[in-house]
């Protein structure tokens, strides 16, 4: 008998999500659906995912096991939220008022808003500024479901105010069950102070920056905004080089309002995605389908921005890119951090099914961050994050639109929410 000292127990559909990642084409809509299914994990890791048949074969909870009580509840993967921009401070709501009466989101840029509205306040903030509004946003998105979040710094934009983003996100980590994957954002916009002298501010990052961040240890990932209104495809081509070379996994915000083949360069340099896409060409779609980048969709932006054109999820997936959904989650194109409306927005505006949107957000989401080894699907040798929602069935995930379905949250085997509320503090 396998022992375990957590059970979820009679839930009334356990989501596996098992199977080879990333899910791509037919494969993304297989969720491994098990009615009365049941969980059980010994120290933080999944011991046994199946039926209640199987669980009383094989299972033996210890004395002093904790059981869950899941009747009524859909049980699933917790949420990874693979496209963050987490660690900044201030908020935009001034320029969102100006949205509103009709300024676009790059009119704002152009007029040194936008991002860099968002830089002067980050600057400003000290590190425990960063900590606690990080923690707090981390809190959030523990109520939602969400057991691991990629994190992007970007609002820095020098050594000192990134490494600070970084340091934030390590110290936040620290305090907090959300797993933090870290990325070095340096190349999220041209510093005001180098406006004039851009091919400096690239050097800065090449020779300085990305060496100095990764031998500090503190990102796993570099990312670059490959935009005409921020790194050109040959400046990006640049980074891309220098940070691999470095020691980093790479990531690309690719084609996200103007095609400009930042798809096809992300699969060129093996990036591990390749993230927006609203603007992907269909040679871009052809290149991501044929490797290993995963397509990382972010429909919080179309809709944050009000805009009429969406990522292209169908042709995507029916191509066989490996495609995850994500909320940016930004105080300029996406102040949204909530995963089951990621998941809502990924059925009511990209076309996708249900089932879709599921390993969208936990299996696939789990591979664009490296991860898909040790998350995003319930099986035996994974850890034990699982979200009980208390809907009748998964389409109920889509359908009861708006709402939070999440009640209980199970990170690396223990409870952290329940009845919708933290368990203690951090
Ligand atoms: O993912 N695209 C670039 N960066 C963010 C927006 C950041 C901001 O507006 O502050 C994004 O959309
Ligand atoms: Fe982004």
């Amino acid at each position: 008998m396998i022992s375990a000292d957590l059970v979820v127990a009679g839930c009334r559909e356990l989501l596996t999500c098992a199977g080879p990642l990333p899910k791509r084409g037919k494969a993304l809509r297989e969720i491994g659906l098990v009615e009365n299914g049941w969980v059980a994990s010994a120290k933080g890791e999944i011991v046994f995912a199946g039926t209640e048949d199987g669980f009383q074969e094989q299972v033996e909870p210890e004395p002093g096991a904790v059981t869950v009580d899941a009747r009524g509840m859909v049980a699933l993967p917790g949420f990874v939220d693979a496209h963050t921009h987490l660690p900044f401070a201030g908020d935009r709501a001034r320029e969102f008022g100006l949205r509103i009466q009709g300024w676009t989101y790059q009119q704002l840029a152009e007029r040194g808003m936008g991002i860099l509205t968002t830089v002067k306040a980050t600057r400003a903030a000290s590190l425990d500024d960063l900590v606690s509004l990080s923690l707090k946003r981390l809190d959030r998105m523990l109520l939602t479901g969400t057991t691991t979040v990629e994190a992007k710094s970007g609002y820095g934009l020098n050594l000192e105010d990134e490494v600070k983003q970084l340091e934030a996100l390590r110290d936040a980590a620290a305090f907090h069950p959300i797993d933090i994957v870290p990325t070095f954002m340096g190349a999220h916009d041209i510093p005001p102070e180098y406006r004039d002298k851009r091919e400096d501010y690239v050097r800065l990052l090449v020779d300085t920056l990305i060496p100095e961040v990764r031998a500090r240890g503190l990102a796993e990932f570099f990312d670059v905004f490959c935009e005409p209104s921020a790194f050109s495809l040959e400046e990006t081509r640049t980074l891309l080089a220098a940070a691999k070379s470095a020691g980093f996994k790479v990531k690309v915000h690719a084609d996200e309002f103007v095609t400009l083949g930042g798809a096809e360069l992300a699969a060129e340099f093996g990036a591990s995605s390749a993230e927006h896409l609203i603007a992907v060409s269909d040679e871009g779609i052809a290149r991501l389908a044929a490797s290993g980048t995963a397509a990382i969709l972010l429909p919080g932006v179309s809709f944050f921005l009000m805009m009429d054109k969406r990522a292209p999820a169908r042709s995507l997936i029916d191509g066989g890119a490996a495609v995850a959904l994500a909320s940016d989650f930004n105080p300029g194109s996406s102040y949204l951090c909530s995963m089951p409306f990621v998941l809502q927005l990924g059925v009511f505006t990209l076309g996708m099914t249900v089932e879709e949107t599921i390993n969208a957000c936990t299996g696939n989401a789990a591979y664009a961050v490296g991860r898909q080894a040790t998350i995003g699907s319930l099986e035996p040798g994974k850890k034990m994050d699982v979200i009980l929602c208390d809907v009748p069935d998964h389409v109920s995930l889509a359908y009861e639109v708006g709402r939070n379905p999440v009640r209980t949250v199970i990170k690396s085997g223990k409870v952290v929410v329940e009845d919708g509320r933290r368990t203690g503090r951090r």
